[in-house]
């Protein structure tokens, strides 16, 4: 077991681009169809090459999948489809080789109903502190203990044989723990460590916001302040307690927070606190250069004062893929109103994509590329019988899950599966191969290799702040730091004529005749 490598560049987490790699669809290196830590190692050439600072991988502990992973059986413990800690340990050292460091997912408010505590507790043990169980409410106990919500869509409690209760805040599959007890946190910290001491240098914290829960246990009621289960006051002492123990390795936190309210989002990112979250309110911004310029604002408002830097997100492994999300008449990302049959213009999604990718690399802070992302990757149909996704049987079966943005990767056009491996265990669409890296490696004009360039570019764009510049309606124009290079994105009907420059250094798309930039276009330019 390795030390920590000592940072090279302990600022690096401000200004990185990090990769996501959702394991079971990355590349399958055994040939069962299951992406595996053999397949990432084999691809960290390729990730080299495009020039991501670090990987965030999707959780790859032992667990059942009936969340993907995020039903933890055993933080120790690398699930057998994927490998072994021996192997983690080799992969976290060979990225760190290619100045590439590695962020695990670690999923503190639930476990896996196969965890041990779990088991234990529903043979009777005194686990059960360690969850919340709670009797039933009605004359029999038949009615759940209070009206929550599944996240995943049907009531968060599930009943057992013995007529208790138990809360799971998403599957019944991951009962949620309860953190008011002492042992729950020690384990955590526990955990954080034993990652830390393999040489990891951050942690990407799930549901970050949803841990503790008014230990009354409330009914639920619209607009609560407190609210009985999100953003709770007693989060930060937490949080202030995981900081302690990231220091004593320098890791670093992202915390998965989804908070509408700026002020309470910027809480998590006190001095004492994690270092950075997702920013999920620009993930869901519509294609809209109003929208767009006020959501850049505001993030970058809120950011500032506690000396944090914002993080830039177009997509993750829970949302509908870029380029079809912007070819659609809602261009903004809602979980509630995703649907089946959704008219989607992937032309036109995939222009805007481009331009959105220059757009989120010119920023000042963290950008996340989500596995794919960089290959400008649709969302998949995929067949009703082979969906897993909980959300879609929870939802009665309206909702497509997030199955259609998690399929394995296409990288050999030429090769049976894509390249991927073997018989992929969710299937790759017809054209797919299409899609395949090497083959967009060969061409100057693919989204791929868009992506190397904008990342090898990205640090001529300074890491000074954003300086809005005048631009017509529409058009986002800004630099950064010595004012010496530009972002321009035209998202209105017209062409835009460009500011002064020398020469443009990257555009999403070509220029028109006139050197005009077109709509849906982003390009950087020397002033
Ligand atoms: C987070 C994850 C998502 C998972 C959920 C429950 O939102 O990103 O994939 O289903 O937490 O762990």
């Amino acid at each position: 077991m390795g030390q920590p490598t000592p940072a090279l560049n302990d600022d690096w987490w401000r200004s990185a681009v990090i990769y996501q790699v959702y394991v079971r669809s990355f590349a399958d290196g055994d040939g069962d169809g299951t992406g595996d830590l053999a397949g990432v190692r084999a691809r960290l050439p390729y990730l080299a090459e495009l020039g991501v600072d670090a990987l965030w991988f999707n959780p790859w502990y032992l667990s059942p999948m009936k969340d993907g992973g995020y039903d933890v059986a055993d933080y120790r413990t690398i699930d057998p489809a994927f490998g072994t800690l021996a192997e983690a340990e080799k992969l976290i050292a060979e990225a760190r080789e290619l100045d590439i460091r590695t962020i695990v997912d670690i999923v503190p408010n639930h476990v896996s109903d196969q965890h041990p505590w779990f088991r234990a507790a529903l043979a009777g043990g005194p686990e059960r502190e360690l969850f919340h169980f709670r009797p039933g409410r009605g004359e029999h106990g038949e009615l759940p203990p209070n009206d929550w919500r599944s996240e995943f869509g049907g009531p968060a409690w599930t009943r057992l044989p013995d007529g208790d209760w138990y809360l799971h805040l998403f599957a019944p599959e991951q009962p949620d723990l309860n953190w008011a007890h002492p042992a729950v946190r020690q384990e955590h910290e526990d955990v954080l460590r034993f990652w830390f001491e393999r040489g990891v240098a951050g942690v990407r914290i799930d549901s970050a916001a949803l841990l503790v829960k008014d230990p009354r246990l409330p009914d639920f009621v619209e607009d609560r302040d407190p609210h009985p289960y999100v953003d709770r006051d007693e989060l930060h002492d937490v949080y202030r307690g995981w900081r302690a123990v990231a220091d004593e390795y320098g890791g670093v936190f992202v915390g998965e927070v989804w908070l509408p309210d700026t002020e309470r989002f910027a809480r998590y990112l006190r001095p004492d606190e994690l270092h950075t979250a997702f920013n999920f309110s620009f993930m869901t911004c519509p294609w809209d250069a109003a929208r767009l310029r006020t959501s850049i604002e505001d993030t970058l408002a809120e950011h500032a004062p506690i000396g944090a830097p914002a993080t830039w997100v177009l997509c993750n492994h829970d949302v509908t893929r870029t380029v079809t999300r912007y070819g659609r008449a809602d261009t903004g990302f809602d979980f509630a109103t995703k649907a089946f049959g959704t008219p989607t213009d992937l032309t036109l999604g995939t222009r805007r994509a481009r331009a959105a990718a220059l757009l989120s690399l010119a920023l000042p802070g963290a950008v996340y590329v989500y596995q794919g992302e960089e290959l400008g990757l649709p969302e998949a149909d995929i067949p009703l019988d082979r969906i897993e996704d909980p959300m879609h049987a929870r939802s009665g079966g309206t909702d497509p899950g997030r199955d259609g943005c998690r399929v394995p990767l296409p990288w050999t056009a030429d090769a049976p599966h894509a390249g991927f491996g073997g018989e992929p265990w969710l299937p790759q669409p017809a054209g797919w191969a299409s899609y395949a890296a090497d083959r967009q490696a060969r061409d100057p004009g693919s989204m791929l290799a868009l992506y190397r360039e904008a990342i090898r570019l990205r640090p001529v764009l300074g890491d000074g702040p954003l300086t809005w510049l005048p631009a017509a309606d529409g058009v986002l124009a800004f630099t950064r730091a010595d004012g010496g290079t530009l972002c321009v994105v035209n998202l209105a009907d017209t062409p835009a004529t460009l500011p002064a420059h020398t020469a443009p250094l990257l555009a999403s798309g070509p220029l028109d005749p006139e050197g005009r930039l077109p709509k849906d276009t982003a390009v950087w330019l020397r002033a």
